[in-house]
């Protein structure tokens, strides 16, 4: 029998839309006031579902305390409070949009995950804008 567990964690990140090899009109058209030059900031809410069997001898899927730790270290310590475009490896050259953004958070929980878990990612970028990885 699977069970869904899920984390919800949050952290505040500046960013700005755009492409290095268009120009600054080209991305005002078409990134908006997201290409705003000096930046932005978003309040981000992040959800990290884990689906497996339910251990009999613990009862859990997984231990909440060590999901919580991983995406602490993956995505907490990395991304709050920081620029993405400007203080983080992962967006010094790949558009931060929300899709872009969740996608690496993806990989990197992935990565950390036992294999036998099936993990997906939400990411609430405005309480209206929210986007979701791997698609059902
Ligand atoms: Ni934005």
């Amino acid at each position: 029998m699977k069970v869904a567990v899920i984390r919800i964690e949050h952290f505040n990140a500046a960013h700005r839309l755009y492409r290095k090899d268009w120009s600054d009109e080209k991305n005002r058209e078409v990134f908006g006031l997201c290409s705003n030059p000096n930046y932005h900031g978003h309040n981000y809410y992040l959800e990290v579902k884990v689906s497996g069997e339910v251990d009999p001898e613990t009862g859990y899927v997984i231990d909440l305390k060590i999901l919580k730790d991983i995406i602490k270290e993956e995505v907490i310590n990395k991304f709050d409070h920081h620029n993405l475009n400007e203080d983080t490896e992962e967006f010094r050259n790949l558009n931060p949009t929300a899709e872009n953004i969740v996608m690496v958070i993806y990989d990197k929980i992935r990565k950390r995950m036992d294999k036998s878990y099936d993990i997906k990612i939400r990411l609430s970028e405005t309480e209206r804008n929210i986007v979701e990885y791997p698609c059902d």
